[in-house]
């Protein structure tokens, strides 16, 4: 068992995401932090609350991160997840509470296993930013961090060259990258080449009346209703289950390094990848730091394990 902690923003892909590792007995989940990204920190952190009572885990403490990016103002996309976060699901109010400050929780857990603990961030990247500021070098004293984020050379999700999470806060993004700590990236390259047909979760839901089979149904209602309009195809892209899944499967993902940093600044580029891949500059000279990045996905052997463990 590996010790995780998924940082999220929930958001309908990342609920369907820790229904993932809620299910999998390969990973010991010792905690969700919130952060603010797809709907405000309130709304992300209740809706995490939901999700764990949800599959039954109320032993999964949930702590509390950033309100907001470090320098940017807020970006929600309720038009994607819906006005509060998880599609056209209405799920009961938690009757757990959050336990305790993100930042906090983060430190401690890593520093009290150092070199063990794998953070999968699902969101934008402000608290494990706001954690390496706090205590310099924590983030490389993690086993890994798996970063759902960036886009390389496609076209971005939120803007022309961006990809949301590093879009809604590319200063912790930048700080993240630049923190010296063992990166697995998915990029929208990887997540896009993860389709979940709508009419293939209907098959699997086909028949069912429980609560988890009803969520699943209502949740994806709304971000698949964007993304057919949007791709042309009735269905959603899974991209924070991918980092989930990779951080348990990570055969499921071939990887290649890069060497990345992030804009923080730029009026229209503020969260664009930079990807340094001059060939007559060998690898000790490239400028950015060097990631794991996810290039090529097995998607019929990660659907069949997503499916697998969402519908457990
Ligand atoms: O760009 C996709 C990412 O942004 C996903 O993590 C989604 O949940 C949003 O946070
Ligand atoms: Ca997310």
């Amino acid at each position: 068992m590996r010790p995780v902690i998924l940082d999220v923003d929930p958001g309908v892909d990342d609920a369907l995401a820790i229904l993932m590792a809620v299910h999998s007995p390969e990973m010991e989940l010792i905690g969700l932090t919130t952060v603010s990204g797809n709907v405000p920190l309130d709304q992300t952190t209740e809706n995490a609350l939901k999700v764990l009572e949800l599959a039954g885990r109320t032993d999964v403490p949930v702590c509390m991160g950033a309100a907001k990016p470090l320098v940017r103002q807020p970006h929600y996309t309720y038009e994607v997840h819906g006005p509060e976060g998880l599609g056209a699901a209405d799920l009961p109010d938690p009757e757990t509470m959050p336990a305790g400050d993100a930042i906090d929780f983060l430190i401690e857990n890593i520093e009290a296993r150092l070199g063990e603990v794998i953070v999968v961030a699902t969101g934008p990247l402000t608290n494990l930013a706001l954690a390496e500021a706090r205590c310099p070098g924590i983030l490389s004293h993690a086993r890994r961090l798996v970063i759902m984020g960036g886009v390389l050379h496609e076209p971005g999700n939120i803007s022309p060259h961006t990809e949301f999470n590093f879009h809604a806060d590319p200063h912790a993004a930048r700080l993240v990258v630049n923190s010296g700590a063992n990166i697995a990236l998915v990029p929208l390259e990887a997540a896009r080449q993860l389709w979940l047909e709508q009419d293939l979760l209907l098959q699997r839901l086909a028949g069912r009346e429980d609560a988890l089979a009803l969520f699943c149904a209502a949740a994806t209602q709304t971000v698949m209703a964007f993304e057919t309009q949007r791709y042309g195809r009735k269905g959603m892209h899974l991209h924070d289950p991918l980092a989930v899944g990779l951080s348990i499967f990570p055969e499921l993902c071939k990887v290649q390094p890069l060497w990345i940093d992030v804009e923080p600044d730029g009026e229209l580029t503020a969260g664009q990848l930079v990807v340094d891949r001059r060939p007559f500059v060998i690898d000790g000279h490239l400028v950015g730091n060097q990631v794991e990045c996810a290039v090529k996905v097995d998607v019929p052997g990660f659907l069949e394990v997503f499916l697998d463990r969402l519908l457990k």
